[in-house]
């Protein structure tokens, strides 16, 4: 799609931005489905971040943003309305700019995880889930993993009162979730992810020892950069599956289009998952 006049944009926003993959995707997603915007990178630093937003509400051909990390808690109260799915995660990965000039924040992260879990192992009903992380992401990955009616879930994270937070919370809107929290050797689980930053970095440890995993175990990352991560890395080595980062992204294009206000026309996500669950 060429660049117009009549173009809406939407701004990434993120800092650091430069591993941000969701440009390349979600501009292909637009020309794919002959919608005429586009993604563009803006690194925004924490402290200006209320400026940037107060600013942007001017800008009518904006149709939105994509947030990522460190905003995504943050944003949420320089928000004018939260939808409930972001007002559950307390956590925004989504915001649209109304014509008003008013900013409404949603959260498809726990959508997308959950979906490109299904893809790999179908209805995740009555599942056991190891959890690493009770940052953004991994509230929203909790509370879709419970809405989709696992049986149990085990948090682990560095800042422990986090984790405990967390499990109280998903316990407390889910009463038929045994969530609770543990520590670095996960046993037996169907499904054990990492929902932390750790496996960005070149040289980063893993978050969680897989030796004491079931055989059947999946490993999940939600890293999309690298998209072979040391923990997905050590898993495949034990013969165990993967599901990797780029799958959740991929399920949340549609949702991010069409809550920005665009019209989808056809089945965009028939071929999205083909050959990004591994
Ligand atoms: N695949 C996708 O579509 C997708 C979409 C969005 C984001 N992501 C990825 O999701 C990840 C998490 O993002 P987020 O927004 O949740 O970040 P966040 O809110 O900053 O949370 C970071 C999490 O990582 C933990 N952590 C950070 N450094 C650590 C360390 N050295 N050792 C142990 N734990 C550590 C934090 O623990 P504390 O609470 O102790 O600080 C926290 O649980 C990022 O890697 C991002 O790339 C993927």
């Amino acid at each position: 799609m060429d660049i117009s006049g009549h173009t809406r944009v939407v701004c990434i926003i993120a800092d650091p931005i430069g591993h941000v993959k969701t440009p390349e995707h979600m501009n292909g997603f637009f020309r794919d489905h002959g919608i005429d915007a586009v993604v563009v990178p803006a690194h925004v630093a924490p402290q200006d971040l209320a400026a940037v937003l107060q600013g942007l509400r001017r800008i009518h051909s904006l149709a939105g943003l994509i947030v990522t990390v460190p905003h995504k808690i943050d944003i949420l109260a320089l928000c004018d309305h939260h939808e409930e799915s972001a007002r559950i995660a307390g956590a925004t990965n989504v915001v649209r700019r109304t014509p008003e000039g008013l900013w409404v924040a949603a959260n498809f992260d726990g959508m997308g995880f959950v979906q490109s879990l299904v893809d790999r192992v179908g209805p995740i009903q009555g599942k056991s889930v190891y959890m690493a992380g009770a940052g953004g992401v991994a509230r929203a990955i909790a509370f879709s993993l419970a809405d989709a009616g696992i049986s149990r879930l085990a948090i682990h994270n560095r800042s422990e009162a986090k984790a405990a937070e967390l499990a109280r919370a998903v316990q407390r809107q889910y009463p038929g979730v045994a969530a609770g929290t543990t520590g670095t050797h996960p046993t037996d689980f169907d499904i054990a992810l990492n929902a932390t930053t750790v496996g960005l970095k070149p040289g980063d440890a893993e978050p969680f020892f897989i030796d004491g995993l079931r055989s059947d175990c999946l490993v999940a990352d939600v890293i999309m950069q690298p998209l072979m991560t040391p923990l997905l890395a050590a898993a495949r080595k034990r013969g165990l599956r993967i599901c990797m980062g780029d799958g959740m992204l991929k399920h949340q294009l549609r949702a991010f289009a069409e809550f920005l206000g665009f019209t989808v026309t056809d089945g965009a996500l028939a071929g999205a998952a083909d050959g990004v669950i591994r």
